[in-house]
Parts: structure tokens; sequence; C-alpha cells
């Protein structure tokens, strides 16, 4: 096991009914003006707009509010956010939503005590410094509730691009699954691909010894086939919602990264498509992973041999570990299917011509990507190529 240092400092409000607890939170972490920051109106429709409200007039807290933030969020709406923040004297950033909004505020929060621009810190710049964000999680997949990350995409060139620092992790996050029961299917599959595609990116490591976290990768692996199943059958199954709604905290707040190094190559190469065609994060993952885990099978069959038999339930070939590895990639491949998501580049409307121009943009400015196998531009490409 590798060093490392994990801190997790979010408090988390998990449950029904607990966002009418933010007024007391927000109090509680020192807010006294906010920002409600939510996206394209499925805050207002479900009435949690409205409850968040009450329950900061409750208290006292005063708040103003920034909505229209889009999927996979731009950086024209982050200028406009930090502005308004500066304007107004905001001093805590309250995002309403999922991973796109959460990011976002956390963009702001980034932004308005710098005085350059906030992009410098998805360039490289080091987080330090930024506005205290607490969170009301709408749709379980990207874990922002409780990582370092925010991931943005500038409309100067379209880059999708990430900053992190541990003071991006939220002060508090409420966690309600009932609030998840209105997505739409291709939301909440998006969201399950993603959730086990970021136990993935972990477990794909050649970090020896590192049986804790393997174990907790695949349990994290197997409750989310189950419930995922579950939910996408049953949307309002609350069980199946909570169980969803934690494991996507667990599988991204980094408890099960610890001690292990961690790929994040399919992630990089997702954003391009993302951020070209407009697909959710989950459908990007969903088509990239079975070509990256093709391609990367190589590198150690075993590792792959024993996903698929401890997450996939296949049958090991000691004979031929090369077959159960493809099993496994197989298994879940289908699993992708069955719950609705693309497996394929040319379903979300990319073309073979498309590929060099995915690959330079995801190399602009940024040449290190994935570890467990090192991405060179031709190796992105040939991935891209699989999944055509
Ligand atoms: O805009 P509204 O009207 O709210 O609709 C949203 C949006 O259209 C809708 N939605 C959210 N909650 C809903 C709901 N609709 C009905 N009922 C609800 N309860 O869902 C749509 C998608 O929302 P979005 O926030 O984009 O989804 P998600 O949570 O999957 O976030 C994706 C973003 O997170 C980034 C991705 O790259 C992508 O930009 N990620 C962030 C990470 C992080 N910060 O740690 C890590 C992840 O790997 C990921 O990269
Ligand atoms: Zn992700």
């Amino acid at each position: 096991m590798d060093n490392f240092t994990f801190y997790s400092p979010t408090y988390f409000v998990f449950g029904k009914e607990t966002e009418n607890q933010t007024g007391q939170l927000v109090k509680k972490y020192g807010g006294h003006k906010v920002m409600l920051h939510y996206g394209g109106g499925s805050v207002k429709r479900s009435g949690l707009l409205d409850r968040v409200k009450a329950s900061l007039d409750a208290e006292g807290i005063e708040y103003v509010e920034l909505g229209g933030v889009e999927a996979n969020p731009k950086s024209g709406l982050v200028y406009e956010g930090i502005e308004m923040a500066r304007k107004e004297n905001v001093d805590f950033m309250l995002p309403l939503g999922g991973g796109s909004v959460i990011d976002s505020a956390k963009a702001i929060a980034l932004g308005v005590p710098y005085d350059g621009d906030f992009w410098d810190f998805y360039t490289g710049k080091a987080v330090e410094e930024a506005l205290p964000v607490g969170t009301i999680v709408t749709l379980a997949a990207s874990g922002s509730e409780a990582s370092t990350d925010t991931v943005v995409t500038h409309e100067d060139g379209m880059y999708k691009r990430c900053a992190d620092g541990d003071i991006l992790r939220p002060k508090f996050s409420i966690m309600n699954p009932e609030l998840t029961t209105t997505l739409p299917p291709y939301q909440t599959a998006s969201g399950i691909t993603d959730i086990i595609a970021h136990c993935m990116e972990r477990y794909f490591s050649k970090t020896p010894d590192v049986e804790l976290t393997d174990r907790m990768l695949e349990g994290v692996m197997l409750c989310m086939i189950k419930e995922g199943r579950r939910a996408m059958n049953d949307p309002a199954n609350y069980e199946a919602r909570a169980n969803i709604m934690w494991a996507a905290t667990i599988a991204h707040n980094n408890i099960t990264g610890t001690g292990r190094a961690q790929d994040w190559g399919t992630h990089h190469m997702e954003n391009e498509l993302s951020s070209t065609y407009g697909c959710s994060h989950g459908a990007g993952l969903a088509i990239l992973f079975p070509s990256w885990m093709k391609y990367a099978m190589k590198e150690d069959v075993m590792r792959f041999a024993q996903f698929a038999v401890r997450v996939w339930g296949c049958e090991m070939d000691f004979q031929n570990p090369e077959k159960t590895a493809l099993e496994g990639i197989e298994r879940y491949q289908a699993f992708i299917k069955e719950i609705g998501m693309p497996t394929t580049i040319s379903e979300i409307g990319g073309k073979e011509e498309d590929v060099p121009k995915l690959a330079d943009s995801m190399f602009h400015g940024a040449p290190d990507h994935g570890n467990f196998v090192k991405l060179t531009k031709e190796i992105a490409m040939e991935i891209y190529r699989m999944a055509l």
C-alpha cells in the first residue's frame, strides 16, 4: 500500500426531508448570505427550491439566486456568478442539483476571492482558497457532494477541465434520496454508470497488496449492479435510491482510493465526448470503458480476471485468464446496455473523422493522462476508434 493522506471533512445529512435543515446548517457553518445556484428548473418543479428558501428564511439567512446551469457546466455562467457574488457580498455557495450545478458553484467559490481568471485553477494553478460550499444533492452520480473536484467547460475552445483541492470539499451535503425519484431514466442510468466508473478508475491499479480497497470497490460495484437494476425497474423505490445515493459518495470521496495508484484516463477521454457531443458524462463513460478495458487488459490480465470473477460472477479459467477477463468486460457492457446507455460513439453522433480532433483537444495544454495505461495521443485515438 502506498503512503497517503485523506481528509474528508464534509458533514453529511442523509434521509427524507433533510433539506428542511438547510438554514440551520448554513448558520452552523458561518454563512450569512448565500447564493442559491441551480440548473434548468427541476428544483422548481419539485418544490425543493421553495422548501430551501423557507428554511433559510426561518434562520434569517439572506440569499440571491442564480439558475440556468447547463449539464456539463460552462464558464460563462461562472463568470456571471463570480461578479454577482462579489456585488452581493455572498459568503456561502449553496448549489441545489447534480454534479454540474455543484461544480459550477465550486468554480464560483474559487473565483470570488481570486484576483485573476478563475480558469487559471483549471489549467494548473494550485487551489488554496475558496468560499465555503454546502450542497443539496438531487442526482446520485458525480460524488461532487464530497469530492475535491470541479469540472467545467470553457466556452473558448470547449475545453472540459478539472480543478481540485481539499478546500473544495463541501462543508455539508444534504442528501435526500427521495429527490432522485423524479430523474429521467437516462439520468439515473448515467449516474449508475458514473458511480461504477469511479470504482473502476481506482480498481485498475498496479499497486500491490491493496486488499482492503479492492474489497471496498468490489462491494460498491456489486451494490450498484443490484440497486441500479432495482432503481431502473422501480424508480420510486426509496431503498434502492438511498443505496445508490450513498454509493455515489463512497465511490468518489476517495476513501476507496487511498493507498493505491489510480488511472482516470477514461474520464479524461470522456470529457471530450460530453463537451463535443453534449452527451451525459455517464453515457460517455459507458461508451469508452469497454474499449479502454480491452486495450488495458494486457497490462495485467489477472486483475481483469479478478474483476470478472468477483464483480461479474464469471468462472475463472486458469488455463486461459484472457477469456475470463474478456467475459467480465462483456458482462459489464451488457449491464450498461441493459440500463439503456449507448455503447458506441456513433450512437451519440460521432464519426471516424472526429477522432484526431478529440485527441488533440484532450492533449491541449494537458500532457498527462492515465496511469494503469499511460495514454499518448496515438493510444487515445486507438481507443476512440475501438469505441466507434
Ligand atoms: O438542470 P436541471 O433542470 O436541474 O436538470 C438536470 C440536468 O438536466 C437533471 N436533474 C438533476 N436532478 C434532477 C434532475 N431531473 C429531475 N429530477 C432530479 N432530481 O439532470 C440533468 C443532468 O444533471 P447533471 O448535474 O449534469 O448530472 P450529473 O450529476 O451526472 O453531473 C455531471 C457532471 O459532473 C461532472 C461531469 O463531468 C459532468 O460535468 N463530474 C464531476 C465530478 C466531481 N466534481 O467530482 C466527478 C465526476 O467524474 C464527473 O466528472
Ligand atoms: Zn465521473
